[in-house]
């Protein structure tokens, strides 16, 4: 398999700050969440697919741990043991703990991580950092963990070592994700399917850096548990508030102060168009998954108040410009918005939507497309035998 180009990235780095060859490398991917926002840590279902761009992370074996990346060319000391310090580095730092804890760490390690995904744009880079990070380094510690395994490791170091209450969507996309296909994970169980998606999806960067969303995820997933426990001190026989059935929201919603009101129509009604768009997914109906984008786009600026303002004119033009529909994807306040469009039409939709983008905020948005890629795979870092 030939390797991919953040590989060659890292590889590169690498040998320029260890002057050494790497023993070991692995890439995953970044995810675009198509529909299912805030529903996974609610025990409902996610409909991510995985980008063609990724995050590579090559390891070579030390008596200590030393971490670099394109993104920050210092060579960073890592103290797996030691406090957290707020930089990239507590994402390894996380991976190797949890490694430790299973007996599937190496000593040390030299890392060297390239990625081609943007930060902040809500495409889970971190993801694909711990994922990539986790495959590799197992592996230098002679592991060759599954994609279960894998997607577990990279949850638990994000969630329990670096402290984002994040849900499991996209470490599980990052390890499992086949191309041409989007991955149901219902998170309430754990279990997934894959289902079909031929079309590209577009990404529309807002520019607005997602990089404070951690505290108000935090704050919005503290909200979705006061609300469950209300529903259930009200005598409510739910685990999660996904399993809300929506014929009975508004007696629900009745038993609840605002915010939780908004907050858990929000997850009900997403969880709701989630059904909807497996099915039109089936029918290859791009046009009705487009609407149920736009209805999920509306519930997150009005319920969920997660939007932001950059978001709202890009789908609002989306949709005015003739897409079939968009949203604002991943965690939320900034990051970008995941677009539907048919193919026809789609170069005079982008220069459209750019054009009113600039004219709102004088600048140009970035806008590129994807097609659903690959989990986690190993990348042959070994050094080439040289010509005679
Ligand atoms: C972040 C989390 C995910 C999910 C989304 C919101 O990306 O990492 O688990 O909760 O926010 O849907």
């Amino acid at each position: 398999m030939t390797l991919s180009t953040p590989a060659r990235v890292a590889t590169s780095l690498f040998e320029a700050s260890f002057s050494s060859h790497p023993a070991a490398g692995a890439s995953a991917p970044g995810r675009v969440n198509l529909l299912g926002e805030h529903t996974d840590y609610n025990g409902g279902p996610v409909l991510p697919l995985a980008l063609e761009r990724r995050t590579a992370v090559v390891v070579g074996r030390a008596s200590r741990w030393e971490a670099v990346s394109t993104l920050d060319t210092q060579v960073r000391d890592l103290d797996p043991e030691g406090p957290m310090c707020q930089g990239w580095t507590d994402y390894l730092a996380g991976v190797v703990r949890v490694l430790q804890r299973r007996g599937a760490a190496p000593r040390g390690a030299r890392v060297a991580v390239a990625s081609n995904l943007p930060v902040g744009a809500g495409l889970s880079s971190s993801a694909s950092l711990t994922v990539a990070a986790a495959k590799a380094l197992s592996l230098l510690a002679g592991h060759r963990l599954d994609a279960t395994e894998l997607a577990d490791i990279a949850f638990l170091a994000e969630h329990d070592e670096v402290g984002v209450h994040c849900g499991r969507m996209d470490q599980t996309i990052g390890a499992l994700a086949r191309p041409g296909t989007v991955l149901l994970y219902e998170a309430g169980d754990g279990s997934i399917r894959l289902l079909p998606l031929a079309a590209k999806v577009w990404l529309l960067e807002t520019g607005v850096s997602h990089r404070l969303s951690g505290g108000a995820l935090n704050a919005r997933r503290r909200e979705c548990q006061e609300a469950l426990a209300l529903c259930r001190d009200r005598g409510l026989l739910i685990r999660h508030l996904a399993e809300v059935d929506p014929a009975l929201l508004p007696a629900v919603l009745g038993m609840l102060p605002p915010p939780l009101v908004s907050r858990v129509r929000h997850v009900v009604m997403e969880t709701a168009r989630v059904r909807s768009a497996v099915e039109a997914l089936l029918r290859k109906d791009l046009p009705a998954l487009g609407a149920l984008l736009l209805k999920g786009h509306a519930s997150l600026r009005h319920d969920y108040e997660s939007s932001c303002i950059e978001a709202d004119v890009l789908v609002d033009s989306a949709a005015a410009r003739g897409a079939y529909g968009a949203r604002l994807t991943g965690a939320g306040w900034g990051g970008a918005v995941v677009m539907l469009a048919p193919v026809e039409r789609e170069a005079r939709i982008i220069a459209e939507i750019q054009e009113d983008f600039r004219r709102a905020f004088g600048r140009i948005p970035t806008i590129w497309s994807s097609r659903p890629s690959k989990g986690a795979r190993w990348e042959n870092v070994a050094p080439r035998p040289q010509a005679p």
